[in-house]
């Protein structure tokens, strides 16, 4: 059992934690065997020890060296940051994805290309992972309820994929529009969000090194409860705005209109940067639990603001009223 002190965090369930450098440890074993041909049992072992729901195989990503994309916190158990879920689709409580999610049906896909922009067309699952070289980034994502967790996720900058369909010069923000199939989708339909579930970046974000369009996490494909098979990850922005099983991108001169600031615009700004000096209007954002790390009774930890990830992305912001742009 490991017990370690991270930053002044106090993990009561210690074991239940994988701190990052034994993680990356973990990774570089894997690769190791599975370069000398010697991966089958130690896999197989692996898998048992954290038994992982659907059909997964592992993607070849390298570990990325941009600046902010290896948080060093412990990285979220598998088993939390895969059943501890959002995605209203498939109702709305955390453990219901996780059940419900295996009706998604995530092959074929393709993803379309509209707007602004030079090289509009469909894109589909197999020339998006060809794209462009996978790399796994551990991030911190803060979700805006006041959890948080560690995740390793596998894929590329969006700004790769945006500069390839070329960007007209009137195109300022970026659409993401996910998949709204009743059939496979118990919840679309019900009136707890309108569908499709649509987020939106403004394109200097979007172009943003941080922003992943991730196809894997821990290694593996993505499971479906995560938003398989492709989805963003914007690390500094509370997590409703990383769009799960995206099937639209869109480029537009104005502002998307968004999921949960069509529900609630007092309580859900475009921007939704995590940002601990402004409250939602309910509750504080000055601290979060990290998931896995002992539940409700878990300590709280404060939290940073754009998520820790001011020195990469703070300078997008300079001069605007962030308690106004909230
Ligand atoms: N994407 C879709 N399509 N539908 C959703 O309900 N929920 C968002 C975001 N993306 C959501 C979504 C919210 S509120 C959060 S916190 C994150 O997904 C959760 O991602 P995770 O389950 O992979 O941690």
């Amino acid at each position: 059992m490991l017990i370690r002190q991270d930053q002044g965090f106090d993990h009561s369930i210690a074991s239940e934690i994988t701190p990052a450098h034994v993680y990356a440890q973990r990774r570089t074993f894997l690769q190791q065997m599975a370069a000398a041909g010697m991966l089958a049992g130690s896999a197989a072992a692996w898998a048992q020890a954290t038994p992982r729901p659907g059909k997964l195989s592992p993607l070849n990503s390298r570990v990325s060296t941009l600046p902010g994309a290896q948080a060093t916190d412990a990285v979220t158990p598998y088993k939390n940051a895969s059943t501890y879920n959002n995605f209203y689709e498939f109702g709305t409580d955390k453990s219901y994805p996780a059940q419900a999610a295996h009706t998604l049906k995530t092959q074929p896909w393709t993803v379309e290309i509209e707007g602004l922009v030079k090289k509009p067309g469909k894109l589909n699952l197999e020339d998006l992972l060809k794209l462009s070289p996978m790399e796994e980034r551990i991030y911190r994502m803060r979700c805006v309820e006041g959890w948080s967790m560690v995740i390793p996720w596998v894929g590329y900058s969006l700004a790769e994929l945006i500069k390839k369909v070329e960007p007209l010069g009137n195109a300022k923000y970026v659409e993401f529009v996910t998949l709204a199939d009743p059939k496979t989708m118990p919840y679309v339909g019900s009136r707890v969000l309108s569908w499709p579930y649509v987020e939106g970046l403004r394109m200097d974000e979007a172009m943003h090194p941080l922003t992943l369009l991730s196809f894997g996490m821990y290694g593996e494909v993505l499971p479906n409860q995560n938003g398989a098979p492709v989805r963003l990850t914007v690390p500094w922005k509370y997590g409703f705005k990383s769009g799960k099983s995206i099937v639209k991108i869109r480029f537009t001169e104005s502002q998307p209109a968004t999921a949960w600031n069509k529900a609630a615009a007092h309580e859900y700004g475009f921007y939704s940067n995590v940002n601990p000096n402004v409250d939602h209007p309910r509750w504080s954002q000055a601290s979060e639990r990290r998931i896995g790390d002992g539940g409700l009774l878990a300590k709280k930890v404060k939290t940073l603001m754009f998520n820790g990830y001011e020195a990469q992305v703070g300078q997008l912001y300079a001069g605007m009223d962030l308690t106004k742009n909230f």
